[in-house]
Parts: C-alpha cells; sequence; structure tokens
C-alpha cells in the first residue's frame, strides 16, 4: 500500500513547520507547496535530509506547480498574508478571501477526494469559503483553531495550577477570534472541574489571556505570528484523519442547526476521523456558555456577509 499523501499548500513559517511535524512522524509523504520560487523546494530538501537523523523515509518534496500535490488525502490550507502588531484577524478578510478561493480551486482540481484543513485566517470565514468554492462536502472541510485556543488555554492553567498539561482537559468553542468561548463547565484538572479549584478571578484572567493567546505571540515576535503551536494542532487533525482515530477534538466545523447555528463554520467539538467530520459533538452548555457561542457565530455570519457582498461586486 502507497503510504498516505499530504500537500501543504504555504511553505511559511506555520506551512513549513506543519510539514515537518509530519514528515517527522514517517507515515505521510509530504508536499509543500508556494508560489515563491525555491522557498518550498529548499526546506523540503533540507528536511528531507534530516531523515537519515531522524530515521524518517518518508519523502517530502517542494514546489510551485499545483500538479505535483495530485491524489493528496489530506490538503491543508496555511497561505495568506499574516498579522502584524495591531492587526486584528478580521483585518486579513478580503487579502487572503483571494488566496483562498484561488488555492482551494487548485487544489480541488487535482485531489477531488482529498480533506481540506483550512488555517489561513480569519479562520471560521475561510473555512466557510473554502467549503463553497470546493463543492465538497462538508465533513471533508474543516478547521483548525479549536486545538490552538484550547492548547494555549490548557497551557495557562496547568501553569497556574502547577500541575502537568496533561492534566488539564478543556475545550474552547466558537469562532477564532476575540469572541471564542472556552467551556469552563467541562475543563477539569485531574477530573475536577477548575471552578471548583481555582478563583473565578484567576479563571477570568486566563480565559483573556486564552482570547489574546495569537496577539500576545504578534506583538512579541513583531513581523509574523505563531506557528509552534498551530502547526502541531495541524498534525494532530491530519494524524486523526490518516490514522482514523476518531478523536473528540475542538475544530471548525459547518453547524446546520447544531448548538441552535445554521448555515455556517464555527467551532466545536467534532469526531475527527478517515472521513473528516465523522460527527458533529452536542455539549450541554450552560445558557451563558450557549448565549456566548451565538454571539461569537455572530461575528463569524458578519465577515461571510461581507465576503459575500465583496463577490459580488
Ligand atoms: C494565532 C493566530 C495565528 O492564534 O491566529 O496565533
Amino acid at each position: 500500500m502507497p503510504r498516505s499523501k499530504v500537500t501543504i499548500v504555504g511553505a511559511g513559517n506555520v506551512g513549513a513547520t506543519a510539514a515537518q511535524r509530519i514528515f517527522d512522524r514517517g507515515y505521510a509523504d509530504v508536499v509543500l507547496v508556494d508560489i515563491v520560487e525555491g522557498l518550498p523546494q529548499g526546506k523540503a530538501l533540507d528536511m528531507l535530509e534530516s531523515g537519515p537523523v531522524l530515521g524518517s523515509d518518508a519523502k517530502v518534496t517542494g514546489t510551485n506547480d499545483y500538479a505535483d500535490t495530485a491524489g493528496s488525502d489530506v490538503v491543508v490550507i496555511t497561505s495568506g498574508v499574516a498579522r502584524r502588531p495591531g492587526m486584528s484577524r478580521d483585518d486579513l478578510l478580503l487579502t487572503n478571501m483571494n488566496i483562498v478561493t484561488s488555492v482551494t480551486r487548485s487544489v480541488v482540481n487535482h485531489s477531488p477526494d482529498s480533506i481540506l484543513v483550512i488555517v489561513t485566517n480569519p479562520l471560521d470565514a475561510m473555512a466557510q469559503r473554502a467549503f463553497q468554492v470546493s463543492g465538497f462536502p462538508k465533513r471533508r472541510v474543516v478547521g483548525m483553531a479549536g486545538i490552538l485556543d484550547t492548547a494555549r488555554f490548557r497551557t495557562f492553567l496547568a501553569e497556574e495550577l502547577g500541575v502537568s498539561v496533561n492534566s488539564v482537559e478543556a475545550y474552547v468553542l466558537g469562532g477564532h477570534g476575540d469572541t471564542m468561548v472556552p467551556v469552563t463547565a467541562s475543563t477539569t484538572a485531574g477530573g475536577r472541574p477548575i471552578t471548583q479549584v481555582l478563583p473565578q478571578d484567576r479563571i477570568d484572567a486566563i480565559i483573556q489571556r486564552t482570547q489574546d493567546g495569537g496577539a500576545e505571540i504578534v506583538n512579541l515576535l513583531k513581523t509574523g505570528s505563531a506557528y509552534y503551536a498551530p502547526s502541531a494542532a495541524i498534525a494532530q487533525m491530519v494524524e486523526a484523519v490518516l490514522l482514523d482515530r476518531q478523536e473528540i477534538l475542538p475544530c471548525t466545523a459547518y453547524l446546520e442547526g447544531e448548538y441552535g447555528i445554521d448555515g455556517l463554520y464555527v467551532g466545536v467539538p467534532v469526531r475527527l476521523g478517515a472521513s473528516g467530520v465523522e460527527e458533529v459533538i452536542e455539549f450541554d452548555l450552560t445558557d451563558a456558555e450557549r448565549e456566548a457561542l451565538r454571539h461569537s457565530a455572530d461575528a463569524v455570519r458578519e465577515l461571510v456577509d461581507v465576503m459575500a457582498q465583496d463577490s459580488q461586486s
């Protein structure tokens, strides 16, 4: 049986680091695509040459030609402009919409049976765009953000409690933006709800830091945005699909009535496996959380409406 094939579009920090994480695991061949000549080829060759040391005999190739991506099982789309200090994810909307539109068309032409993992910001709106442009069933277009936001939340909680990140379970739902919704009722440390082990003001401060987590990194880096944690989240999603893990992960998925939201991509817990989004899991939310999720969905819908208007003009 041939190895699985994963294409990563965009050889910037997020794309290249995701390619590296997947290549290192050795069970998939990786194609790195970018419009800049030499960049994906150089990064891919460098990565390939790490194989003998790491023990990975997978192939990784760089290209500027979508023909080389043909027959991919999973395609990760990271291309687009990144945030600079002072910019919100939403400021990237129309520029990245055009990029995601053309990339999705090229990808779909060559890999009509693939599963698309969308990473470009503003994430939920870009997932919606890729879904529309691809014509794929909803289960085969999924966005990465909830795992990243949740990883940040778990990191800060673990630090506060002085416990391993592995002992903190959490879910951050909603759009990947200021309105994201950490579900505190299902956030536990060693099985105990965090509401029982931390005072509310500390929980609130950690929620705020999580919501600002992307901006905190942008402000430190000044010339780019986060990529270690985002690429780790991408690799987890790709692995859930390729190894058919049926793993329950917070991802951006197309909702048709779940959580009272219809016709929109928003971050929710999903079961991720070989067919993509196999199921949207409906948590019991408190009224306040349900309201916060709806508010977050409204923010995504505003962006989707702006895209629709721009596409008509
Ligand atoms: C972040 C940006 C990339 O959350 O959305 O780091």
